[in-house]
């Protein structure tokens, strides 16, 4: 019914800001609108922006902290080594890239694969929530301490708050260990299968044998 040319706005609250959700907007208009976005220093050090991949129905959605070097070449998320990674993860979970949303804190990589700035988190946040409440997954997957802290605003370190389903805004939020940090630490593969399998159970899906 809407009236051609006046947007409606719901809002997203972050606990530091409101974001304007674009009513009946798609994932091609949010990119669309992220243009050639100049909006944050990392624009002048990136190759590619690095939007989001995936289903746009997706009842999974994965966010990781920020594109790296093979991210940033080919502009999609998690295609290098850490994302060879979390491909095997999803495998394994009796799922495909394609049945889940896959994207991050950043959409342009930062120099040296630092962490992302406190200024430039906040300049992309706004186009990833506004990707959540498009595609309003039943559960995200905050993949690292980076992804934690920028999506739910709080300080507890990865390592107590990993496993545990969080509620925020609306949406059930599952932390994990990022796969770089799996890359350093093969041991700790063994806990982020446990919180993949309380994600399985979470949506209703078969929880398989994972084998390796
Ligand atoms: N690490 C991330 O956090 N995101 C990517 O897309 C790749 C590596």
């Amino acid at each position: 019914m809407g009236i051609q040319g006046i947007p409606t706005y719901n809002t997203v609250q972050g606990s530091s800001a409101t974001t304007p959700i674009h009513a009946g907007e798609s994932l091609d208009d949010i990119r669309n609108d992220v243009g050639d976005c100049q909006r944050c220093k990392l624009c002048s050090t990136r190759t590619n922006i690095v939007f989001g991949v995936g289903n746009p129905h997706a009842e999974l959605m994965f966010i990781g902290e920020g594109p790296g070097a093979d991210e940033d070449a080919q502009g999609e998320p998690f295609v290098g080594r850490a994302g060879k990674l979390l491909t095997k993860i999803i495998e394994a979970m009796g799922l495909q890239r394609s049945d889940v949303y896959i994207n991050n804190i950043v959409m342009c990589r930062p120099p040296n694969n630092r962490a992302p700035e406190p200024d430039e988190s906040a300049t992309c946040k706004p186009f990833l929530l506004r990707r959540i409440a498009v595609i309003k997954p039943k559960l995200i997957v905050c993949l690292g301490a980076t992804a934690v802290k920028n999506l739910l605003e709080v300080d507890t370190p990865i390592s107590k708050i990993r496993g545990k389903i969080q509620d925020w805004q609306g949406y059930k939020v599952m932390p994990t260990f990022h796969p770089a940090f799996l890359l350093r630490n093969p041991n700790m593969k063994k806990p982020v299968w446990e919180d993949m399998k309380v994600v399985l159970e979470f949506l209703g899906k078969p929880v398989p044998e994972k084998n390796g």
